[in-house]
């Protein structure tokens, strides 16, 4: 069909992917092939293509053949222990990706990457605030400076655009994935209550009270499609965020509201230690209240919610240069918690 777009989304199944697949289904008009290593554990008319983006010959042998690509947008991603070890195997699946589909489809127009607000280091402790697009970046090694350089140089001279985007703190439904917060506190807030204790914030007391910020997965996505086909996005980076701030102790009795149990004062825990031992109670749960069958070690990443509730100094990012170039997307993140909350309700996912 005239006008048709057929988008790559490379790691499909991931808290972006997995999201941007969604969005771009229900918009209708996008031919779409998904790349991850297992296969969707939904309906989908995506063509789900299982590869191994380390391997450089899984990747000629399996993306070659995708000839008609107009859009990539590169949202896998690789979790490693240690932050300095990020970066080859994070280049190296952009490469292997990109280098292979743009060969393969003369039609590409635009490349989109998926950086993040680590870029300023916002990780590592206090950091300039709100961060701006044009700040540096910290302490090399980082490895989103490492792709976006690939990525600026490899585009030079080609007849496609690329672009950037820098969120904060994703919050969408996904499985299996390091990082993925909405769902964590879910399953920590379900497993409070039937264990007959309050809410309780786990992570650090000045976290409570810091400023924070965090970007929902639908908006991330609608950014996405923006930066893919606005030509004021072309060969540009923009953070984005839902545009507000807050403070986890303005939304923590909104949590414990819609769970139905009393707020509780801060208690500093480690959740990677003290959630460790509640498969066996989320076993039990999950045939009391009939939910999806979903392994307990899928369903939340403890170290990951460790470190954003351990962030005690101020997290903002600066959004006006989307703004300014014409992406209108906003929301307001409580109403995004709850709504999110309510959809893994509807969805079998927590009680
Ligand atoms: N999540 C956040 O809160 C957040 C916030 C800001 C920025 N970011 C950045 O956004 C990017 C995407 O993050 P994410 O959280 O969406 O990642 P994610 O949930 O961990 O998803 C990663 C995706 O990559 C795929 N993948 C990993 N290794 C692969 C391999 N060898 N071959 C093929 N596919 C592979 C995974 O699928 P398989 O496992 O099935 O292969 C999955 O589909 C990263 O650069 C991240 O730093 C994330």
């Amino acid at each position: 069909m005239e006008g048709r777009r057929k988008a790559v989304v490379v790691g499909g199944l991931g808290v972006i992917g997995r999201n941007l697949v969604s969005h771009l289904e229900a918009r209708g008009d996008w031919d779409i092939v998904a790349l991850s290593r297992r296969r969707p554990d939904f309906g989908t008319r995506a063509e789900f293509v299982s590869v191994d983006l380390l391997d450089r010959a899984d990747c000629e042998a399996k993306l070659s053949g995708i000839t008609d690509a107009t859009h990539v947008f590169y949202c896998a991603y690789q979790a490693r222990p240690v932050w300095a070890e990020h970066n080859a195997p994070n280049t190296a699946m952009l490469v292997n990706s990109v280098e292979v589909i743009a060969r393969a489809s003369p039609s590409l127009q635009h490349v989109h990457l998926v950086e993040g607000n680590k870029y300023y280091g916002s990780h590592l402790g206090p950091f300039r605030t709100p961060a701006r697009e044009d700040d540096p970046p910290h302490m090399l090694p980082n490895f989103y400076y490492d792709q976006e350089q690939w990525l600026r140089a490899f585009q030079s001279g080609r007849s496609w655009t690329w672009s950037a985007l820098r969120p904060h703190t994703v919050c969408g439904f996904a499985l299996g994935n390091p990082m993925n917060l909405v769902t964590a506190i879910a399953v920590y807030a379900a497993i409070s209550k039937e264990l007959g204790l309050p809410l309780r914030f786990p992570g650090k007391p000045g976290a409570y009270r810091a400023i924070y910020q965090v970007t929902d997965a639908d908006l991330l996505a609608e950014a996405m499609v923006w930066c893919g086909t606005s030509p004021a996005a072309a060969n540009e980076v923009f953070n984005v965020t839902n545009g507000d701030f807050f403070r986890w102790e303005n939304l923590w009795p909104a949590f414990a509201a819609f769970f139905d149990i009393p707020l509780g004062p801060v208690q500093t825990i480690r959740l990677t230690e003290f959630m460790a031992d509640k498969g066996p109670l989320w076993e039990r749960m999950v045939a009391k209240y009939g939910l999806r069958p979903i392994p307990y070690a899928d369903i939340a990443a403890w170290p990951f919610v460790d470190y954003v509730f351990g962030t005690d100094w101020d997290v903002m990012t600066d959004t006006l240069k989307i703004r300014l170039a014409g992406f209108p997307g906003a929301l307001r993140s409580d109403g995004m918690f709850l709504r999110q909350f309510r959809q893994f309700r509807d969805m079998r996912v927590i009680p």
